[in-house]
């Protein structure tokens, strides 16, 4: 099965726009053979689709937090989100470690989103590339850190995104080639935090710069299991996408 998670971001502003975009992500989803959607909504709204989920469209949250109750002012925990409908939730973004997320506090928050029975997409990715390589060092530690301490049985629950960051927002996507190393490189990492066997069956996915007209390549290329989408998950190219990436062989 192949995962594609539409990540809203802070859009649209209404939810009438919210309604229109998710509905037609809906009417897709009900013919795809081989591609589960995950759509990431503002978690205000997320509420408002929860009742549409069946098995390849899943409702997540963009974020959580590390505890299930308490006094944390503005924080929405996993157990609200699970009693609410929610079906998982991306820990970790880049934007939200760019306004001072560690790997710290992202591994507390994957145990406790797993712990209260949440999926989680988990994203990783590297903010420069330089000549020498040391940013495999950089994605090494955000694995090792986020992943440590997790229950076995949790694992089946867990995605990796691996968006480099530099990729996200831009024109481009990272080049297949390079997609498909680090894809190798990620497994060989989790093999080393778990075992193989354990890491074979752990999903990862490319984000970064993704739309429909090179969704296909990166796929087929890229040796993913799916996709993270930003922008393109806003329109309609993002339905086009659903039924290229599910045409896949
Ligand atoms: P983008 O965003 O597809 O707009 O580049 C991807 C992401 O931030 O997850």
């Amino acid at each position: 099965m192949r995962t594609v998670i539409a990540n809203w971001k802070m859009n649209p502003e209404t939810v009438e726009e919210a309604k229109r975009i998710f509905s037609g992500i809906k009417r897709i989803s009900t013919n795809l053979k081989r591609t589960q959607v995950v759509v990431a909504p503002p978690t205000l709204f997320a509420p408002l689709f929860v009742k549409a989920q069946h098995k390849k469209l899943v409702v997540a949250a963009q974020d959580t937090w590390y505890e299930q109750k308490g006094s944390f002012t503005g924080q929405i925990s996993p157990t609200m989100l699970v009693d609410a409908g929610v079906s998982s939730t991306i820990i970790g973004h880049s934007e939200r470690r760019a306004l001072g997320e560690t790997n710290e506090l992202i591994q507390k928050k994957v145990i406790a989103a797993l712990k209260a029975g949440l999926g989680v997409t988990l994203c990783i990715g590297e903010t420069t590339r330089d000549a020498d390589g040391s940013y495999f060092n950089g994605i090494r530690t955000q694995l090792a850190s986020a992943l440590t301490g997790l229950p076995r049985v949790a694992l089946a629950q867990l995605v990796i995104a691996y968006e480099p960051v530099w990729a996200i927002g831009a024109i481009e996507p990272m080049n297949t080639h390079d997609i498909h190393s680090m894809m190798i490189f990620i497994k060989k990492t989790l093999g080393d935090i778990f075992t193989k066997d354990v890491a074979k069956t752990i999903p990862i996915v490319y984000g970064g710069s993704v739309f429909a007209e090179n969704a296909a390549e990166i796929i087929e290329k890229g040796g993913v299991q799916g996709l993270l989408v930003g922008r393109e998950s806003l329109t309609n190219g993002f339905l086009d996408l659903l039924k290229i990436v599910d045409a896949v062989k």
